[in-house]
């Protein structure tokens, strides 16, 4: 199986046009709509090879921006009667909350690929919307961490990082969290979600991996805005930028690793997930920490190291499970993810070790949702596009 060729066969087949748009489902099946981080992961992967749909991808996601700022994490650009979620957001055409900020590292991407002043010169206005309206309403007492209002925020939906604040214990089945989530919609709605209320009121937390992901779109955004000869922009991502950082290390590292907080009184949520990782892609630790964190966690096969990747939460977890949603398995994204901060850190052996398991996955079980950490069996959403992500995992 030729990976990459497969790969962009799948981001062509998973194309959908709506009128003048143009995007990409994660799943014909499963997923069948417009989703905001895995908009930015397509674009980055249709860089290597379709710049122009690149471009679309991320247009669509724009043209769905909320007037204060906010790109909906779900676009609805049809209907599907099976998948009603449009009902759930008490919203026509979008959801009501948003995902990790990844815009500004993929526009980053493209342009440094195939540099295109007059697309970043389109898009830059609605680019500094969306980071202004991250640090300013989700983080409205100044506290220099960005908030989530909900778990699907994050992108791991069912996370059991949140699940003291969510009130379920460890074993919570699927469904049960589901609903818990669409309780907690129900709340924020009866909020109008407004950001510092639905805080206040409903769910609050500064999760490791959103930060994570704001620090290096802040970084790109300053590029950015460094070529749009945008002074004031620039300054506003670098000073943000050295703010989070500060904030993060004092308030959610501990024991070697940075720990996802509550908002309301910063105490850590230590459930070990590979959050622990992540910090690697902003630069977070200092060389020694990481070494440490790469013994400690990264190459323990008690806890995250398995045959097929790193495991979404430590094998001695309670919560852990090896085919639950978010619970152990391994998704594709978080691999890219480690991948691109093993890297940059120049832990080449261990990359090639994310490089290979992740091909290793595809291969034996095609492009799904996540995968089995002990056998490397598919699960969830078919022709899932996160694997699509190899493309971007050859330098
Ligand atoms: C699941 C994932 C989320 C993703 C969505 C669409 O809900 O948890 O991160 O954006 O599927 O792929």
């Amino acid at each position: 199986m030729d990976l990459e060729a497969n790969a962009r066969a799948l981001l062509l087949k998973n194309r959908r046009r709506r009128g003048e748009h143009q995007y990409t489902v994660p799943s014909p099946g499963t997923y069948p709509y417009q989703w905001l981080w895995d908009s930015c992961f397509h674009a980055i992967a249709l860089s290597h090879f379709d710049p122009e749909a690149a471009k679309e991808e991320i247009r669509s996601l724009f043209a769905a921006q909320l007037p204060n700022g906010m790109v909906p994490h779900m676009i609805f650009w049809e209907k599907h009667l099976l998948l009603p979620y449009f009902l759930i957001w008490h919203n026509q055409s979008t959801s009501s909350i948003t995902q990790p900020p990844m815009l500004a590292y993929a526009l980053w991407e493209m342009h440094r690929k195939h540099p295109d002043m007059a697309f970043l010169k389109e898009v830059y206005a609605p680019l500094m919307r969306f980071y202004r309206y991250i640090i300013e309403k989700r983080d409205p007492w100044k506290n220099h961490l960005a908030s989530i209002i909900n778990p699907d925020e994050s992108g791991e939906d069912n996370s059991p990082r949140f699940d003291t604040l969510m009130g379920v214990k460890s074993g919570v089945s699927f469904l049960r969290h589901m609903y818990e989530r669409w309780r907690l919609v129900e709340a924020n709605h009866h909020d109008h979600f407004n950001e510092a209320n639905c805080m206040r009121q409903n769910f609050w937390v500064n999760d490791v991996p959103f930060n994570v992901i704001l620090l290096c779109n802040l970084q790109a955004l300053g590029r950015i805005a460094s070529l749009m000869e945008d002074a004031e922009g620039e300054r506003f991502a670098a000073d943000n930028e050295t703010l989070i950082r500060r904030a993060m290390r004092e308030h959610m590292f501990e024991d070697g690793v940075f720990w996802s907080v509550d908002g309301k009184d910063n105490r850590k949520f230590k459930v070990a997930t590979w959050a622990h990782f992540v910090p690697l892609f902003a630069n977070l630790y200092t060389k020694k920490e990481a070494d440490e964190v790469m013994e400690r966690h990264f190459r323990n096969e008690k806890t995250f190291r398995s045959p097929y990747g790193i495991r979404s939460v430590s094998r001695e977890e309670p919560s852990y499970g090896s085919n639950k949603f978010w619970r152990g398995p391994i998704w594709l994204a978080p691999q890219w993810f480690i991948y691109k901060g093993l890297r940059s850190y120049g832990y080449t052996e261990d990359a090639d070790f994310i490089r290979d398991t992740f091909s290793k996955c595809v291969h034996q079980s095609s492009f799904r949702e996540f995968f089995n950490p002990e056998t490397g069996e598919g699960r969830g959403a078919r022709n899932f596009t996160w694997g699509t992500l190899a493309l971007d995992m050859n330098d």
